[in-house]
C-alpha cells in the first residue's frame, strides 16, 4: 500500500540528489559546513509539500526537483542561523556547525543558502515565485524576532505565542505549498487554498515539535528541554507553570527569567512533564489547526495527491521525532 511514509521516503532520495547538486554547485569554501546540515538526514517534509503541491495541480516531471529543493534550502538556512541564537549544540544527530566551525561561518553558511535559494528561484523567470520565497523568508524571520522578544518572558498569552509559531514555522511550510501551486499555474483561489492548509499544517508541526522538546535526544537529535533553558515559554512549560506548587513556583521563574536551569533539572522536569502528560495535551492542542488544513483540501483536485496531504496532517499529528 502507497501511504505517506513511503512516499516521503520514495521522495527523500531524488529530493537528497537534487540537494547534492545544489550544494556541488556552491563556491568551493562553503561547502563543508553547509553539507554538514544539509545532508544530515532531514525528513524533507517541505520538498514534499513542493511536489505534492505542484502535482496535485497538474505539474509533472522531474523538473520538479529544482522547484522543491527551494523551501529546503531556506529551511536549512534558519536552522543554521537558529542553532547559534539558541546556543543549541546538536542538530538532526550532529553537533550544531556553529560548535563544529565557529558562529561567523554558521551565520555566513546560513546566508550563503538564502542566496543560493533566491538564486535558483529567479532561474525560474517568474516573478510570483520569487515573492513567495522572499514573502516566507520575511514572515519567518519576523516570527523568530517576536519569539526573541518575548524570550525568557513567563507573562504571554497562548494567542502569542500561536502568534510565533506560525511565523517561524507556519510561513515557510506555507510557502512549500504555495511555492507548487504556484509553479504549476494553479487558479488564485487554489493556490489560496493550499497556502491555508499549509499554514495551519505549519502551525501544528511547531505545536508538535514543543511538545517534542521534552522526550529524549535519543528520539529527537535534539538536546531535551532545550525549550527551558532558551526561555520559551511553550504550553508544556506553561502547563507545567500552572501545576507547580506555589512554593515552588519563584524559583521555577527565576531560573525560567535568566535561563539557568542545570542539565539535572532539565532532565528532571522534562520527566516530570512525560510523565503527567503534559507534552500529550500539548500535542492535543495542534488539533484545531490539523482541523482547518483539512477543510482547506475540500473543493481542491481529486487525486492522489490529495490523500496524500491528508495522510500529512496524521504524520505531522503522530511524529515522534
Ligand atoms: C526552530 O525553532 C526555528 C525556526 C522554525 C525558525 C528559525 C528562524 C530564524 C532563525 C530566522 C532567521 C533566519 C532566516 C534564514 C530567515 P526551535 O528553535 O523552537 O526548534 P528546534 O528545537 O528545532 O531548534
Ligand atoms: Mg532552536
Amino acid at each position: 500500500m502507497i501511504t505517506f511514509v513511503s512516499v516521503l521516503k520514495y521522495e527523500q532520495v531524488k529530493v537528497n540528489a537534487a540537494l547534492e547538486r545544489e550544494l556541488a554547485a556552491m563556491p568551493a569554501p562553503l561547502r563543508d559546513i553547509v553539507g554538514h546540515v544539509l545532508l544530515a538526514g532531514g525528513k524533507r517534509l517541505r520538498p514534499l509539500m513542493t511536489l505534492a503541491s505542484a502535482r496535485l495541480f497538474g505539474a509533472e516531471g522531474d523538473g520538479l526537483y529544482d522547484v522543491a529543493v527551494i523551501p529546503e534550502m531556506i529551511h536549512v538556512a534558519t536552522l543554521l542561523h537558529d542553532d547559534v541564537l539558541d546556543g543549541a549544540s546538536s542538530r538532526r544527530g550532529r553537533v550544531s556547525a556553529h560548535v563544529l566551525y565557529d558562529v561567523p561561518r554558521a551565520i555566513l553558511a546560513g546566508d550563503a543558502l538564502l542566496a543560493a535559494a533566491s538564486h535558483k528561484t529567479s532561474s525560474f523567470g517568474r516573478p510570483e515565485l520569487l515573492t513567495c520565497v522572499s514573502e516566507s523568508v520575511l514572515m519567518t524571520a519576523a516570527g523568530e524576532t517576536h519569539e526573541i522578544a518575548l524570550q525568557h518572558s513567563l507573562s504571554h498569552s497562548h494567542a502569542e505565542y500561536v502568534d510565533v509559531v506560525a511565523g517561524k514555522t507556519g510561513w515557510l511550510i506555507r510557502g512549500s505549498c504555495r511555492l507548487g501551486a504556484l509553479y504549476a499555474k494553479a487558479s488564485p483561489a487554489e493556490v489560496d487554498a493550499i497556502s491555508d492548509y499549509g499554514l495551519n499544517l505549519g502551525i501544528a508541526f511547531q505545536m508538535v515539535d514543543d511538545a517534542l522538546d521534552f522526550a529524549d535526544e535519543s528520539e529527537t537529535g535534539k538536546p531535551t528541554a532545550g525549550d527551558l533553558e532558551e526561555g520559551k515559554f511553550t504550553p508544556p512549560i506553561m502547563k507545567y507553570l500552572e501545576f507547580l506548587p506555589r512554593c515552588d513556583r519563584e524559583g521555577f521563574c527565576e531560573k525560567f527569567r535568566n535561563g539557568t536551569f542545570t542539565l539535572e533539572d532539565r532532565a528532571r522536569i522534562a520527566a516530570d512533564i512525560r510523565r503527567l502528560g503534559f507534552d500529550a495535551e500539548s500535542r492535543a492542542m495542534a488539533d484545531e489547526y490539523l482541523d482547518k488544513a483539512e477543510r482547506c483540501l475540500d473543493g481542491l483536485p481529486q487525486r492522489f495527491e490529495q490523500k496524500l496531504f491528508r495522510e500529512a496532517l496524521e504524520f505531522v499529528r503522530n511524529r515522534k521525532s
